[in-house]
């Protein structure tokens, strides 16, 4: 090999070392960029806290049901939402993020459902056990302070009819775990519901950019992990879970309230305040999720759940036959 063979393999592999030192830096550049733009999540503590020092202000504009979808005549929204969710009287169920129990009082009295309540805030809890004592319920509901992510830790699993989560599912630090949390409580046959709000789809990519900023707000006024339509589907029906509904909710539009609560609520504590109303670009839709543990029962077999029974029998190494 003469001096410039030499000398030209020398330069090719220098070369190729830079070249690969670059590429290096590129990627690390890259994921250091994701990490400072990735969105935070809140833990349970953090959202406890939150709703420990907000409580009063929610109540303030609010009421007792602390929901922002909803109609000016409240016993709409909670008439809509027993007949959605399809209470049965004496039915055993969850309500999963209860806030002051507003709701769950009004199920207990109005569809006669024994309700187990649980809440994140020590002070929701306490006020909640001050209202359904002065409404003589304390046969019907029973509240706990703990943590939906771990329902196993405070209840019995297979022992709800339903389970539901009336915008309160979007706080979750870990959305799947809570779908599987809440399966592990239902019957078989019962029933996870979800009313809340989920990151809109950008109608043209230049609002992408815009959407994700206005959630971020949203997630860091409202201690909040707004989640995504399509993951949920995805947690849920990997579960195994029927799924019944996806849906707009079908509120009387004459009694909607347009949302000017939330602007209510930003007014008293300057939380989020959106300067400019007409050019917010509103960040979320609102749906209701509905879906049933599959039952898992020879007297079931042939109903219409037919197949999605059949799957679950064989993921669970159950014999096909038994159907
Ligand atoms: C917007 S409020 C809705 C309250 C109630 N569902 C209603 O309709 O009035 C959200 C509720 O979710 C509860 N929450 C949030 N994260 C939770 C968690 N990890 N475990 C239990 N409750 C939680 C909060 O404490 C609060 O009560």
């Amino acid at each position: 090999m003469n001096l410039t063979a030499v000398f030209l393999l020398f330069f090719i592999a220098l070369s190729l070392f830079l070249f690969y030192l670059l590429r290096k830096k590129k990627a690390a550049d890259h994921s250091s960029k994701e990490s400072v733009q990735a969105p935070k999540s809140f833990a349970p503590n953090q959202v406890g806290q939150f709703y420990n020092e907000q409580t009063n202000n929610f109540l303030k504009v609010y009421g007792e049901v602390i929901q922002a979808f909803r109609t000016t005549q409240i016993d709409q929204l909670l008439d809509y939402q027993i007949e959605s969710i399809g209470f049965e009287k004496g039915q055993r169920v969850l309500d999963a993020g209860c806030g002051v129990c507003g709701p769950a009082r009004y199920f207990a009295k109005k569809a006669g459902v024994q309700v187990e309540a649980i809440t994140i805030s020590k002070d929701q809890v306490e006020k909640s056990r001050k209202y359904i004592e002065d409404e003589s319920l304390s046969g019907q509901i029973k509240v706990t302070h703990g943590d939906y992510h771990q329902l196993q830790e405070y209840y019995e699993s297979d022992s709800f009819d339903a389970v539901y989560f009336l915008e309160s599912f979007g706080h979750a630090q870990n959305h799947e775990e809570v779908i599987n949390s809440a399966w592990g409580m239902l019957k078989p046959g019962g029933t996870l519901y979800i009313k809340d709000l989920f990151v809109k789809e950008a109608a043209i990519p230049s609002l992408e950019n815009d959407i994700n900023k206005e959630i971020q707000n949203i997630n860091q006024a409202y201690r909040y992990n707004v989640a995504d339509l399509y993951a949920t589907l995805k947690s849920i029906r990997k579960k195994g879970f029927i799924l019944s509904s996806v849906k707009t909710i079908d509120l009387p539009l004459e009694d909607f309230e347009n949302l000017s609560i939330s602007n209510d609520f930003q007014e008293l504590t300057g939380i989020n305040k959106i300067e400019n109303l007409q050019e917010y670009i509103f960040p979320v839709d609102f749906f209701e999720l509905k879906c049933f543990k599959p039952w898992n029962a020879l007297e079931y077999g042939n109903s219409r759940y037919f197949l999605q029974n059949l799957y679950y029998m064989q993921v669970h190494n159950r014999k096909q036959e038994e159907l």
